[in-house]
């Protein structure tokens, strides 16, 4: 149970490093960290461990991404005053918090994560059949739970795992979330509302836990709640006492769902580096000319003279993106009627795009000719992170009986 404020939950999210960022993650994922950046205290890190997951007889394009994300990132206006930026491999704690979730995650709560079976028949051409790989949502888990983010933004493909990320914490907690008199605290906490009160709560409880009224519980988390007596502890502690899951240690987070990146590739696909459709954040203005220029259009204009569809053109499909409403109908208008050519009307593409990535081309190039500032940033990030990263797994050690080490 998540009592915490939405606005002071903290975001977490992580990107693999395999391969250059393109205008389909900058619509898609970026544009939504850069406003998230402003809303909540921010994680976002390099995914190395989860790249090696899939790309292990590979490793080179992981090194070589690695420092180009986090300039892509900055490139895109992620702020490393406002998010905290770092290299997932640069804190382990991450990698022992796996193993410890790991002792108590059942397998077939792996085997069942859609994308284990999904990716094995996708990537084909890699062996897949790894204890890694399989465990690598558990990996996602720990990322997540390190940090207590209350708040995951994901694609579609992620949510699975976010959701697994719940059931291992809420397993996690129900296992090891008591304290040894958590059952005479909770009992004192309950008094603390006062007669009537903790009277009312422990007849909800009992008709939750012996009955399974769902309503009860309803009402009881509306008590708690209303409440302004009971410090955080307290109330964590009726919450946890209610439903029998005790005082939560690892919080169970919630997806934010990534809007669909409504970027298309230059072929009208989706934007994607396996179909070689992409234009990429630091693509050279020639490049950027040439590939629009070169882009297909709707086949029925084979002449000039050739009226046209928009609807069957992917040169269309950016000015959704990029176009204003005059603009659009200046296009309709001269494409139906052959009044313009197709390059007529790439043109202002061409210029949409360009001062789109003219300002990233510009910070990504100072960015590279210092890479020492990146480093800098970045350890930075790690560092912030490892801090928050070493408290969690205090805890984490302490109620698995780790407390001795
Ligand atoms: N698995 C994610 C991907 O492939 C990347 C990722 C790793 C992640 N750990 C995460 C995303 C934690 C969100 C939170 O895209
Ligand atoms: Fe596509 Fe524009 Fe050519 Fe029409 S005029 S086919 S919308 S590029």
């Amino acid at each position: 149970m998540n009592s915490v404020p939405t606005h002071y939950q903290r975001v977490l999210s992580g990107m693999r490093p395999t391969g250059r960022l393109h205008l389909g993650h900058y619509h898609g994922v970026l544009q939504n960290w850069v406003k998230l950046q402003h809303e909540y205290e921010c994680f976002f890190f390099v995914a190395d461990w989860h790249a090696l997951t899939t790309h292990y007889e590979h490793p080179g394009v992981i090194g070589e991404s690695t420092l180009d994300l986090v300039i892509d990132w900055l490139a895109a206006g992620v702020n490393p005053g406002s998010a905290t930026l770092f290299i997932q491999s640069r804190v382990p704690e991450h990698a022992e918090l796996h193993l410890l979730l790991s002792m108590v995650t059942p397998l077939g709560w792996l085997e069942r994560v859609p994308t284990y079976k999904d990716q094995q028949e996708k990537l084909k051409e890699l062996d897949l059949s790894t204890y890694g790989f399989l465990g690598y949502p558990l990996l996602q888990s720990a990322d997540i739970l390190i940090y207590k983010a209350g708040l995951v933004p994901v694609g579609e493909d992620q949510v699975a795992h976010v959701e697994l990320t719940r059931e291992v914490a809420r397993r996690f907690n129900h296992l090891y979330g008591r304290e040894p008199d958590f059952a005479e605290r909770a009992e004192a906490a309950a008094k603390k509302m006062g007669k009537k009160n903790a009277k009312l709560y422990h007849t909800l409880r009992k008709r939750f836990q012996e009955q399974g009224d769902a309503e009860a519980l309803q009402v009881a988390h509306a008590l708690l709640e209303s409440q302004q007596n009971i410090s955080l502890g307290d109330r964590e502690r009726l919450f946890g006492y209610l439903d029998g899951s005790g005082k939560s240690i690892l919080p169970e987070p919630q997806a934010l769902l990534t809007p669909a990146a409504k970027m298309p590739g230059l072929d009208g696909q989706k934007m994607s580096k396996s179909y070689d459709n992409t234009i990429t954040l630091r693509e050279s203005a020639e490049a950027v000319e040439q590939k629009i220029r070169t882009m297909p259009t709707d086949p029925a204009r084979v002449r000039r003279n050739d009226p046209g569809d928009p609807a069957k053109c992917p040169v269309w499909q950016f000015h959704e993106i990029y176009s204003d409403d005059k603009m659009r109908e200046w296009v309709r208008e001269g494409c139906t009627t052959a009044g313009i050519g197709c390059l007529d009307c790439k043109a202002p593409i061409v210029a949409a795009v360009q001062a789109e990535l003219e300002p990233m081309r510009a910070m990504a190039a100072e960015y590279s000719a210092d890479p020492a500032a990146v480093q800098a940033i970045i350890t930075e990030g790690c560092e912030k992170a490892r801090d928050e990263a070493r408290e969690t797994l205090e805890d984490v050690r302490e109620a698995m009986g780790l407390g001795y080490r």
